[in-house]
């Protein structure tokens, strides 16, 4: 199948997936798969459409990113309380739908209160600003961002983010499945991918804050976070052959700030074996978790492509991550370009871990599986980088099966070879990550709306 061929089928799949409130387009629906129960795949998602909004924008077709974005924020909660059965103030949904009563459309917000683990989504929140600034940087309206309500909002997101609550780190502190992985993977804490998101969102609200009186506050606040949460996330988090051989050999007990091993890591946590074979020599990633005993090894693509994308991990780490990917291709690409985390939990870990979760088994889902989706940030670091080739190759592989597959949500297996076995048909964001890969392959200009300097 030719690639223009792919293409128009995927932008056609796009235009059915749009959803209209009030007449006016306002979203993209998850999926739209005839064949299986919809549950909440016709929502719209607002990690989905952060994809779908990136094509919009880069097509001129803005109109549906500034209507997302006012009906969102409108969504937002703005006054705190003390009542866990309401979401807290400065969340965004993770999904939204459009219901009907005596003829007149609402929208009703899910904040997880109704998604099947019950959390409420931390990355929502923080993609929410990062899309803002790729809308303004897009149309070079400043007017939207300038509103007050937008201002506000912006404000109630770092809000929550930026409080200390039961730690002193920089990092943002989130429960498990808050984030694009919604079911229990051991993600308590502080995971790489929300941490990455977190440091993209700290930097766009700084682009997008009005100096004033009422935003000085939080612009300081900001600027103080970004410069620890940086050195935490380049230090105590990265992973490379040098790194692993100071970890192996680490003090335990210390008591004290000047101690080297401030999380109190145990050696014999690590698969230090199994590591020192995998990781070559001139490869190198961020951890997947950082807490109290706690150093999570696994790899997780979205954290680390966004940490290149944004600029949070230095020049050097970067083209360690992509040589990562390179040399360890059939691992982390495989099949269908790319592992949403590797390797999977297996055996007792998964039992543990997970909760015995049947749709996380080894190697699925969120487990292992691959998905599509990421292939725009798998594009994107490496256009930013100058290694357009590897996206050029992951592109290539994605197009062997995705249209003749239908747009799968998610692939299982090892290599990736196997359609996942619970995944929705025509998924929008399967659709777009490919879509918007092309685009940025063809036009790197386009990079603009998501990169940042460092
Ligand atoms: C699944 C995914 C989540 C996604 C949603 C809609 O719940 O885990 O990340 O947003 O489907 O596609």
């Amino acid at each position: 199948m030719g690639s223009q061929a792919i293409e128009d089928e995927a932008w056609s799949a796009l235009e059915k997936s749009i959803i209209y409130y009030r007449g006016e387009p306002i979203g993209t629906i998850a999926a739209l798969d005839p064949e299986i129960a919809a549950l909440n795949y016709d929502q719209c998602f607002i990690r989905d459409f952060v994809s779908s909004a990136l094509l919009f924008l880069i097509k001129g077709r803005s109109e549906i990113v500034r209507n997302f974005l006012e009906v969102t924020l409108v969504l937002q909660p703005k006054t705190g309380q003390l009542d866990c059965s309401k979401p807290s103030r400065g969340l965004m949904p993770a999904s939204f739908k459009i219901q009907s009563f005596n003829g007149h459309e609402y929208l009703k917000a899910d904040f997880g209160d109704h998604a099947i683990g019950r959390v409420a989504p931390a990355d929502a929140c923080l993609w929410w600003v990062i899309l803002l600034r790729a809308y303004a940087i897009s149309t070079q309206d400043t007017d939207l961002f300038e509103r007050s309500d937008f201002q506000e909002g912006i404000r109630l997101v770092l809000e929550l983010c930026l409080v200390t609550r039961f730690d002193m780190y920089p990092m943002v502190l989130v429960p498990d499945a808050a984030s694009m992985i919604d079911r229990r993977m051991g993600l308590y804490g502080h995971p790489l991918d929300i941490q990455s998101l977190f440091y993209a969102a700290l930097k766009a609200s700084l682009e997008l804050l009005v100096p004033n009186e009422a935003n000085q506050f939080m612009i300081r606040a900001v600027q103080n976070r970004l410069e620890p949460l940086t050195k935490q996330i380049r230090e105590n988090y990265w992973l490379d052959p040098d790194r692993l051989n100071v970890i192996y050999r680490f003090q335990v007990e210390e008591y004290g700030e000047e101690a080297l091993n401030q999380f109190n890591i145990y050696s014999d946590s690590i698969p230090f074996y199994r590591l020192a074979k995998w990781l070559p020599e001139a490869g190198g990633y961020l951890a997947g978790n950082l807490g109290p005993s706690q150093l999570d090894c696994r790899f997780f693509s979205l954290g680390n492509l966004m940490a290149v994308i944004s600029s949070l991990t230095d020049e050097q780490q970067s083209h360690k991550i992509l040589n990562l990917i390179e040399l360890r291709w059939h691992d982390l690409v495989g099949h269908m370009p790319m592992k949403l985390c590797y390797p999977a939990l297996e055996d007792s870990d998964w039992r543990t871990v997970t909760g015995a979760d049947p749709k996380n088994r080894p190697w699925s889902y969120h487990n292992g599986g691959s998905w599509p989706v990421l292939l725009w940030m798998l594009a994107a670091a490496a256009k930013k980088m100058d290694r357009g080739e590897l996206a050029h190759h992951a592109i290539a592989v994605a197009e062997r099966r995705l249209m003749q597959d239908h747009w799968p949500e998610y692939y299982d297996g090892p290599d990736g070879r196997l359609i996942g076995k619970e995944a929705r048909k025509y998924q929008t964001w399967t659709i777009t990550g490919y879509l918007l890969a092309k685009e940025l392959i063809a036009n790197p200009a386009h990079l603009k709306l998501m990169i940042f300097d460092s």
